[in-house]
């Protein structure tokens, strides 16, 4: 049951296709509080708070005060209280159970308890709003509901599914060609590689260097005879430059946002001097979406968008104002106290991302101006609509690969996302996990993180253990940034070990493949924290690290250092499964309870739930290798069954009730 209410004059974000008649009402649960333009809750000890997709912290939200706020946040620290999204869902499940959604494209803040223990507040930045009220017999029917509500996810194409390759610095074709020579000559199974911003000619967005890519069509299709796809970066800003068509042709029709006096907003990113186009404007998103086609032309058939926060460096006149106090602070040849000096370093750390510099942009929504910061979070939504629609157009029939940095809730009809700049930390590789089930309530399935870290040095234990997590994640990525350690898996000591574990996804396909349909077509979850399938359990409540992958897995990778295995608790009776070095499985069955588990470097463990069983291809160096037809089985229990869901990958006949069918022991 959804219930709409509505305050104020609200924007209209898209992010709900079908809106239900608003209530007249009061509204149940909260206590609305105009004047303070916020929504309170009073918690009970048990409650748990579920939501917020892509954000810091754990999978119950309690503890912490989080912003809506699409920020380029590549610390990923605790201390952050936002990412590069803005999902404003929650279930709050406990005494009571309910879910809410904040429809509002303005920065929202959510304090789960950080203010004051007990009480949950929402408070927006101006009233102006619809919130959408949620009920049902669990938190996961009130999940469903609102995905059913919000609409279908987008769906990736099968080859996405399989293991990419990624570094911010392939800058040619030869780069490219190594990456993928080394994981066929080592037997590493391999699908994509992207191209980061290195790719372009001098970061300008639809072009590509012909020095270091002669003939890019041909090079696109070299790789797809080797069954690489090449999937290359987008970035949100459009480089500043006469006789670049882009630029010249959104100058002429008027396409980017406009500052104040109604010129094009200039702000800098990786080309230096930028603009942005107006994805509100929905002629200037038609335009940004049919750009995409000069790279569909030449074979590319998936793509990542970025930076579109928008992420601003710095902003023309703010870097101005800087260089001119910075100038005046060294006239007569100032000392640098604490004072002066504190003030020297925030005049250039300020430059980027500043808050202020949000509010000097405008779009153009139906002939009305609208102030960027009063709809910030739905600029990397609308850039990745651009696409999606475009794709559409352009290609209707065929799936395109599409993920994005930054999202809200209503983006992830268009495509995925990234979880963004992580770092080579232990720590992320858990919060990648438990971030998997947050994403998935609010609708983004075709997910995953940097693996093996993407910022910091990293070492070959945590990109192993990485993998071991990766490889169940349907964005299965290895990306890092420009001067850090090199991570190709090839580059390490254990081959075997990687070759072992990356191999394994492919086995898996069949199964993560079938489950990731049916989360998407069921709008369901494909990861669960345990306690949805265990509400009366407490200990299942609390656990953060395992979580249930589609109706017969259960995963608990191991996150910290040297350790030898982990304690996992198993809520009900579950078969163990080992899948170790030499390519061999172990089944062990194991009561429910407690276990530490032994789990050396390159094993993978695993849990399959009683009574289920899941499908295991031969594997393959790439999906076109997988044969999806002829799958042996492993089961626990008797008389077990799984619903098996396959189709072409690439059209997009989903409902045809072929791919559909139940495979038994
Ligand atoms: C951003 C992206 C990262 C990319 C880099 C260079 O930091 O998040 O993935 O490698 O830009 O394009």
């Amino acid at each position: 049951m959804v219930k709409r209410y509505s305050f104020g004059d609200v924007f209209q974000t898209d992010s709900i296709p079908v809106i239900p008649e608003a209530q007249t009402g009061a509204m149940p649960y909260m206590d609305v509080c105009e004047s303070e333009m916020s929504l309170t809750y009073q918690m009970d000890p048990e409650d748990i708070v579920y939501g917020l997709g892509e954000n810091v912290r754990g999978i119950n939200k309690r503890g912490w005060i989080y912003e809506s706020k699409c920020s380029d946040e590549s610390k990923h620290l605790e201390d952050r209280r936002s990412l590069y999204a803005a999902h404003n869902f929650i279930v709050v499940d406990g005494r009571e159970t309910f879910g809410l959604f904040i429809d509002y494209p303005g920065i929202l803040t959510f304090d789960v308890g950080y203010t004051e223990l007990s009480t949950l507040r929402i408070t927006a930045s101006d009233w102006n709003l619809d919130v959408y009220v949620i009920e049902g017999e669990s938190a996961v029917e009130i999940i469903r509901t609102f995905r059913k509500l919000i609409g279908r996810s987008y769906i990736a194409p099968l080859w996405a599914f399989g293991n990419g390759q990624s570094r911010w610095g392939y800058v040619n074709a030869q780069d490219v060609r190594d990456v993928v020579r080394n994981h066929r000559e080592n037997g590493i199974p391999l699908d994509m590689v992207y191209l980061d911003i290195d790719y372009m000619e001098r970061f300008k967005d639809f072009t590509v260097n012909k020095e270091r890519f002669p003939d890019f069509a041909e090079f696109v299709q070299e790789m797809k005879d080797q069954h690489i796809r090449l999937v290359p970066i987008i970035d949100a800003a459009v480089k500043e430059e006469k006789g670049y068509s882009v630029y010249d042709e959104g100058i002429e029709k008027g396409y980017f946002c406009t500052g104040a006096d109604g010129k094009p907003f200039v702000g800098a990113v990786w080309p230096g001097r930028s603009l942005f186009t107006d994805m509100l404007n929905k002629e200037a998103r038609d335009w940004f979406g049919d750009q995409y086609k000069v790279l569909l032309d030449q074979g590319i058939e998936g793509f990542w968008n970025d930076m579109n926060e928008p992420s601003i460096f710095y902003a023309e006149d703010r870097l101005a104002d800087a260089l001119a106090s910075i100038a005046d602070m060294r006239d007569g040849d100032q000392n640098l106290d604490l004072d002066a000096f504190t003030k020297f370093k925030n005049l250039v750390l300020d430059l980027s991302a500043n808050p202020e510099d949000y509010k000097k942009f405008y779009h153009n929504v139906n002939g009305k101006r609208i102030r960027h910061d009063q709809v910030h979070n739905l600029y990397g939504y609308n850039m990745t609509r651009a696409a999606g629609e475009a794709f559409e157009r352009l290609a209707p029939d065929k799936r395109i690969l599409m993920f994005s940095r930054a999202s809200c809730i209503g983006m992830h009809r268009y495509g995925g996302i990234w979880q963004g700049d992580n770092k080579s930390y232990w720590g992320h590789l858990l919060m990648n996990l438990k971030m998997m089930a947050s994403l998935n309530m609010c609708g983004f399935l075709y997910t995953g993180a940097d693996l093996g870290g993407f910022g910091s040095d990293t070492t070959e234990d945590l990109v192993m253990r990485w993998y071991a997590l990766g490889i169940f994640t349907p964005l299965m990525r290895n990306h890092s940034e420009m001067g850090t350690r090199r991570q190709e898996v090839y580059r390490f000591t254990d081959l075997e070990g990687f070759k072992n574990i990356i191999g394994l996804r492919y086995k898996l396909l069949p199964y993560l493949y079938s489950e990731y349909m049916k989360a998407v077509l069921d709008d369901d979850l494909m990861f669960r924290p345990l306690a949805f399938d265990h509400p009366g359990d407490k200990r299942a409540r609390t656990i953060e690290d395992q979580l249930y992958l589609g109706k017969e897995l259960m995963i608990a990778p191991v996150y910290e250092q040297n350790a030898r295995g982990r304690y996992v608790y198993l809520p009900e009776r579950m078969k163990m499964l080992r899948f170790t070095r030499d390519g061999g499985m172990e089944e062990t069955v194991l009561e429910k309870g407690d276990h530490y588990v032994e789990v050396p470097l390159s094993d993978v463990v695993f849990f399959l739930r009683e009574g289920r069983l899941i499908p295991l291809s031969g594997g393959g160096q790439c999906v076109d290798d997988v044969d999806f037809e002829n799958l042996a089985v492993v089961s626990f229990g008797e008389n077990a069954e799984y619903e098996y869901y396959h189709d072409d990958g690439l059209s997009k006949d989903y409902e045809n009730p072929v791919n559909r069918r139940v495979i038994r022991a």
